[in-house]
């Protein structure tokens, strides 16, 4: 695979980077997941400006240009992707290389760049059946809303929900559910969907804001207030939604059962929805 790094179109086993690199000492960088259907990229203008927020809010002093959409655009060619579809963009940013300090370098340093373009189709089966979640304490950090590249806590928690014959986890914090590992969370109870606000808590998925948009425009009453776990016996209906999952069902949380482990009726809605999106923004010849 090429992958991009510092400037340079390298196979990934010759791509380095500087072991000072604060990225790799520190975690001190962000990044961005893009998802590519037929060529295109979903959203770009809102996963770049969530990308340039997380920059600004890291004090990481870069101004994104159009090097997104070159380094993109030289990937998909240089990885012969044209017949592929359903791809992730990675793209992290990184404060640079300094010997190791949790102060800031005095010195204005170059940014680390590192982009790769992979292969990554939805799990259908997930998509088709739902999957099976835990919950678990929210151990993170109380700045969620940056897609910060230290996300130790959340590899933790899948790894345990995992280990536990789980798909994925839901973070719980001061009894509120906030999101799951890599994904936002929604309920349906009472024909209201349900979801985190865009706090400090979760991260403001592209795909949530996606997706309450449909609602929003399809007549589906939605609040953007989260569920308490004590609530999560009366829920009608549980999906995830990020950027591969699209809108993935939840069929089951701890020992309940939602929906009788059935795809429930809106979320199988919104699927529909958000499929006939693509198919008229991504796939329609003109
Ligand atoms: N994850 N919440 C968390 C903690 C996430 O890591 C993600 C995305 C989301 C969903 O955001 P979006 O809809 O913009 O993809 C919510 C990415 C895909 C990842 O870390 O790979």
């Amino acid at each position: 695979m090429i992958v991009f790094v510092n400037g340079k179109y390298l196979n990934d086993n010759e791509a380095n980077i500087n072991v000072n690199d604060r990225g790799y000492l520190l975690a001190d960088g962000v990044y961005e997941g893009f998802r590519v259907y037929n060529g295109k990229i979903f959203k770009f203008q809102e996963h770049k400006q969530r990308f340039q927020r997380s920059l600004n809010e890291l004090k990481i002093q870069y101004t994104l240009k159009d090097e997104l959409e070159t380094i993109f655009e030289n990937l998909f060619e240089k990885n012969s992707y044209k017949n592929s579809d359903e791809l992730f963009y990675y793209i992290q940013i990184t404060r640079g290389v300094a010997l190791r300090d949790h102060a800031f370098p005095k010195e204005k340093t170059k940014v680390g760049i590192y982009a790769f373009v992979a292969k990554k189709p939805l799990n259908e089966k997930a998509y088709n059946e739902g999957l099976k979640v835990c919950t678990t304490p929210d151990n993170r950090w109380a700045r969620c809303d940056i897609k910060c590249i230290s996300l130790t806590a959340n590899c933790l928690a899948k790894q345990n929900a995992l280990d536990n014959g789980f798909d994925d986890a839901l973070f719980v914090h001061d009894g509120v559910i906030t999101e799951a590992t890599a994904s936002n969370v929604f309920f349906v109870k009472d024909n209201t969907i349900y979801t985190h606000g865009a706090t400090n808590r979760i991260l403001s998925g592209i795909t949530r804001n996606f997706v309450i948009d449909l609602c929003n425009e399809n007549g589906f009453k939605l609040s953007e207030f989260p569920l308490t776990v004590d609530k999560l016996k009366t829920v009608d209906e549980a999906f995830l939604t990020g950027t591969t999952l699209e809108v993935t069902p939840i069929v089951k949380i701890n020992n309940i059962s939602i929906n009788e482990q059935k795809v429930g009726e809106t979320t199988k809605k919104l699927q529909k929805l958000f499929k006939e999106y693509l198919q008229n923004n991504f796939y329609k010849k003109s």
